[in-house]
């Protein structure tokens, strides 16, 4: 029968193994859910100490499996322990070893319990750890940054729009825009941990059991505030593996905008920044040249980050309640969006804090592209009571005459700029430097200096507590 179905002209010719082999490559999820392993043990010996309490099994079962449960959690430490595809899951060969360990007590562990809500359970706890491994990792490039601002408070730079010199700001005040970005996803991390803290755990197939087991028991053992309140939807359920892949996303989208920047501000072209011998490289073939490696990687990992969302929410939009295998693909994106975004984080967190700061270079960017001309309307509007839409044409007539002149603002003289408007006094240049035209700028959340640092202070407190 198989041979038949192996020689099978139609799609057995490229295969040199049988249907049986190519379904057990298609269903095995061994190779990578084998991450899942102290997750699964954990959530066995819990689920075995509620079956004992609640007389579902013998108190010296239970002992068994829980001793059996941690010999296998120190064979896989140790890697000790044989995988076999054969076994499909985590889930099966964990249980596989129980039973040649301790014998038919083995048998006992899967009351009132399927492979359903096992995965659902062992998988949250996973998720859930990471959501910690991140929200520390961005607590740490938040830190940096907030360092970074503080030194840089005063340095003045360019502040772009449509990538066209706009107005001056600091250094430091763009710091603390993504020090706004990364909180923002620190604290979607938070709320997503809010959220998924639920047990699915006792939700069994997918209808719950009648065996008199304790959820509240199971879920505080393994940390949870409660449990699921729903047994269908504990089984079904992959929201939290799409918010992390969504919270993913964004913060890796965050770090990617980081990244752009970092790759522009470090051309001989800006010369904003010089990145560290340890986060970039040299060109094999031209000498001259010290490569942002490191940060044009972090922005093209975002691109995989990106589509394991868009893959997972592709798995789940067609699956109707309860578990149906499709389910099994959740794991690969979400392991691997992990460990990306894992690495883009401590990436950016090396570069960020170990690039030197060129304030010469960025201040005599800010300076030109008439980058306080908005500071001369401003200033009409201000001191000779125009309007706005007057003032602004009286400036870009000062900027087209600067133009001509080949200088910038605060070069052209007080003549030249009364022939523009006859009110105008020396009082002008007083804002034409950038220097002063940062310090002007205090309104809340503004570049000023003094405002910049009263931002810092804010979420240095705020940090603290996160
Ligand atoms: N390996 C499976 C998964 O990751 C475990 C659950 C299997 N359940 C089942 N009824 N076949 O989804």
């Amino acid at each position: 029968m198989s041979d038949k179905k192996a020689s099978n002209a139609m799609w057995g010719g490229r295969f040199a193994s049988g249907p049986a082999a190519i379904m057990e490559a298609i269903n095995a999820s061994i190779d990578f859910d084998k991450k899942l392993y102290a997750q699964d043990i954990r959530g066995s010996i819990a689920h075995s100490e509620m079956l004992a309490e609640t007389g579902i099994i013998e108190e010296q079962d239970q002992e068994k499996i829980a001793h059996g449960l941690n010999t296998i959690l120190k064979e896989i430490e140790e890697g000790k322990f044989e995988f076999s595809t054969r076994l499909e899951d985590i889930h099966m060969n964990v249980e596989a070893r129980l039973a040649e360990l301790i014998g038919s007590a083995a048998g006992r562990l899967h009351t009132a319990r399927s492979r359903n809500d096992q995965v659902a359970v062992d998988f949250r706890l996973w998720v859930k750890d990471e959501f910690y491994r991140v929200a520390a990792a961005l607590k740490g490039l938040i830190e940096v940054f907030l360092t970074r601002a503080e030194e840089h408070a005063a340095t003045v730079m360019p502040g772009f729009t449509h990538m066209q010199t706009a107005q001056p700001v600091t250094f430091g005040h763009h710091c603390m825009a993504y020090v706004e970005m990364f909180s923002r996803d620190l604290s979607r991390v938070r709320d997503a941990i809010e959220r998924m803290d639920e047990s699915p755990l006792g939700a069994a197939a997918l209808a719950g059991t009648g065996f008199p087991i304790d959820r509240f028991r199971t879920a505080k053992a393994l940390g949870f505030r409660e449990p699921t309140r729903n047994s269908l939807d504990s089984v079904s359920d992959r929201d939290f593996a799409l918010e992390f892949l969504s919270i993913a996303a964004i913060c890796a989208t965050h770090l990617s905008r980081l990244a752009e920047e970092i790759v522009i501000w470090s051309t001989p072209q800006f010369g904003f920044v010089r990145l560290s011998d340890s986060f970039s490289t040299g060109s094999s073939i031209m000498p001259q040249k010290k490569n942002p490696d490191a940060a044009e990687l972090v922005r093209a990992k975002t691109g995989r980050v990106n589509g394991h969302l868009i893959g997972l929410l592709t798995v789940m939009k067609g699956l109707p309640l309860a578990y149906s295998k499709d389910m099994q693909e959740d794991k690969e994106a979400v392991f691997d969006a992990a460990e990306t975004l894992d690495l883009m984080l401590a990436a950016m967190t090396g570069m960020v804090g170990d690039m030197t700061i060129n304030d010469a270079a960025m201040k005599k960017a800010a300076g030109s592209g008439y980058s306080t001309a908005t500071d001369l309307a401003d200033w009409l509007v201000r001191t000779l009571g125009l309007p706005f839409r007057e003032a602004h044409h009286v400036t870009g007539r000062a900027v087209a005459l600067a133009e001509s002149k080949k200088v910038g603002l605060e070069k052209l003289s007080l003549e030249d700029l009364q022939s523009i408007h006859s009110g105008i006094t020396a009082d002008i240049f007083s804002v034409l430097s950038v220097q002063n035209s940062v310090k002007s700028r205090t309104s809340f959340g503004g570049t000023a200096p003094a405002e910049v640092r009263r931002q810092i202070r804010y979420w240095k407190k705020r940090i603290a507590k996160a």
